[in-house]
């Protein structure tokens, strides 16, 4: 299959199936299940969610028995967005095309709604089928340490405390890893989870999704000194704006983006132990450096 086609059927899956796991939009209370599905369905990418699909199939499994973890990671994914852009964080107006939750329902509203999806997210997964190698103890605790203090916030935490300040390689690459590639790397462990994965087809998709990660969120950083506002969907040049810690910042531009094909190609590398069934997840991996949103 086509990669366009692959991920075109990936986002309908998705959608739909966050569609039946999320509370109906006049449950009570009504402003929170708005609140969830506004930011949710507002058109992100739904990459997360398409790598755990993939990883699934690449592992002889089905997408359809990832759909819970592509669907909870999703939620995690959407709720760091939320408190991302909030105004004691990056403070931005515009998410995913629209104005951002706390700009629609309010910043208390927006920072209960972060709060509901990152809660819902583990009781989507708890809906996953455990595999024989992979209990549902196993799923849980990937989630939640991909996406609590270790991983996901802690890089969150480091990127505000870098803010202004001069931040050394070796840093800036922890940052990285932690609040962007730690959460994609658990997609795909997930999904790979869902097709009862060996060990060693985890550890290579581990390693997949480190180098990965990183190169997806060095793109990011490129993508806000060289895209417009109208193109991202969010605002551009707010990263130079704070002096935030980023790859253009401290490598400049033409070599951020060398940076970004080196991470690429390392990660088509890590997808060598699967050989030819992997051709579709290095397609889309090299369709992420060419992104431009
Ligand atoms: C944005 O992620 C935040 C980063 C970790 C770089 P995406 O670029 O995947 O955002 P959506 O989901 O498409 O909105
Ligand atoms: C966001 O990084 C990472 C997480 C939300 C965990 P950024 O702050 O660079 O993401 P954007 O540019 O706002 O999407
Ligand atoms: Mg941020
Ligand atoms: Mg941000
Ligand atoms: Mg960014």
């Amino acid at each position: 299959m086509e990669l366009q086609d692959y991920l075109h059927a990936s986002v309908q899956k998705v959608d739909h199936a966050l569609d039946q796991f999320l509370p109906k939009a006049s449950a009570k209370s009504a402003t929170i299940h708005k609140a969830m599905r506004y930011s949710l369905f507002a058109g992100g990418k739904r990459l997360r969610p398409a790598l755990a699909l993939a990883a699934a199939e690449l592992c002889g499994g089905l997408a359809e028995d990832a759909l819970p973890a592509a669907c909870a990671v999703e939620c995690i994914h959407t709720y760091s967005l939320i408190h991302d852009d909030l105004p004691c964080m990056d403070d931005d107006d515009l998410r995913r095309g629209r104005p951002t939750s706390h700009k629609v329902f309010g910043e208390g509203i927006a920072v209960l709604t972060g709060d509901a999806l990152l809660t819902i997210a583990f009781e989507i997964l708890a809906q996953a089928q455990a595999t024989p190698r992979h209990g549902m103890a196993a799923l849980i605790r990937e989630l939640a340490s991909a996406s609590g203090s270790r991983w996901l916030i802690a890089g969150q935490v480091l990127d505000l405390e870098g803010e202004g300040k001069p931040v050394t390689k070796a840093a800036l690459k922890f940052i990285h890893e932690s609040k962007t590639a730690a959460l994609l790397t658990c997609a795909l462990r997930l999904g790979a989870m869902s097709a009862n994965a060996t060990p060693a087809k985890l550890q290579a998709l581990t390693h997949f999704g480190h180098s990965l990660g990183l190169a997806f969120q060095v793109i990011d950083d490129i993508l806000d000194v060289t895209q417009t506002t109208e193109k991202l969907g969010k605002t551009a040049g707010k990263d130079a704006a704070v002096t935030k810690a980023t790859y253009p910042a401290l490598f400049g531009l033409p070599r951020a983006r060398e940076i970004a094909a080196e991470l690429t190609k390392e990660a088509q590398g890590a997808l060598a132990p699967f050989g030819k069934k992997a051709s579709l997840m290095r397609a889309l991996t090299g369709s992420l450096l060419a992104r431009e949103y």
